[in-house]
């Protein structure tokens, strides 16, 4: 049984777990200081509150995913999150990050060689990510759109000028390899292995709490797309072209 329901203002549900925080900060919320209930949330500032409530909850289970609890929302509503939230990472996160290595190379010196493997894993990560991200807006999410229209549409033409010969599978090979999530885990438990002296400092433990709240951030983004709307753009594909 969740602690979070519709019924709960932003604020409580923060009081609950603070980092569920990252969740409205996405929809434009500061949630320390937001006493309205979720359910009376403006439909402009979150277009489906029972989404977010489902979002929250998967944020505050400790472990596991259940793709079921997303089955009944639309395709609009689940491509509005993961836009949202790509550039929530983007603008917010990545840059949150850029600057706590900044603190740490105040702190230790740049010719720190922590600060040479944060820098170094950092640009190439970021990179990363952008890359992953102009992917899946570039080509995935627009040719689930065009899925749901096809199978929404009766007598619509299929656009091959536009998709070619796109294939979800081949899509998802290379989306899972790309481990945005686990990547953040494994340096995460190298700086604990390599260097202990500095994990209990300020600079380190404010790095370390990012890093694992965007661990758990991108593991259940990467959830919903993987467990989520993959499964539901093959079967819009298998509906569109039988
Ligand atoms: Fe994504
Ligand atoms: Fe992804």
């Amino acid at each position: 049984m969740s602690f979070i329901h519709h019924t709960n203002t932003p604020r409580e549900v923060v009081i609950h777990n603070p980092m569920l925080s990252i969740v409205f900060e996405r929809f434009g919320m500061v949630s320390t200081t937001n006493d309205v209930p979720l359910r009376r949330i403006d439909k402009r500032q979150c277009p489906d509150v029972n989404f977010l409530v489902e979002v929250l909850r998967a944020f505050d289970q400790p472990d596991g995913f259940d793709p079921s609890r997303f089955h009944n929302f639309s395709t609009y509503i689940i491509l509005d999150y993961l836009y949202r939230t790509h550039r929530y990472y983007v603008d917010k996160r990545l840059l949150e990050i850029e600057r706590s290595i900044d603190s740490l190379t105040l702190a230790y010196g740049q010719d720190h060689p922590l600060l040479t493997l944060l820098n170094n894993f950092f640009s190439a990560y970021s990179k990363q990510m952008v890359k992953h991200i102009k992917l899946e807006e570039d080509t995935l999410f627009p040719y689930v759109l065009h899925l749901v229209e096809l199978v929404e549409t009766p007598g619509m033409e299929r656009a091959d000028s536009v998709f070619g010969n796109y294939q979800l599978a081949a899509f998802a090979g290379q989306h899972e390899a790309d481990e945005l999530d686990t990547q953040l885990g494994n340096l995460r438990q190298l700086i604990h292995d390599q260097y202990p002296e500095l994990t209990g400092t300020f600079p380190f433990m404010i790095l370390s709490s990012q890093l694992d709240a965007f661990e758990r951030d991108l593991y259940i983004h990467e959830c919903i797309e993987e467990e989520v709307l993959m499964p539901r753009a093959k079967e819009l594909e298998r509906q569109a072209f039988g």
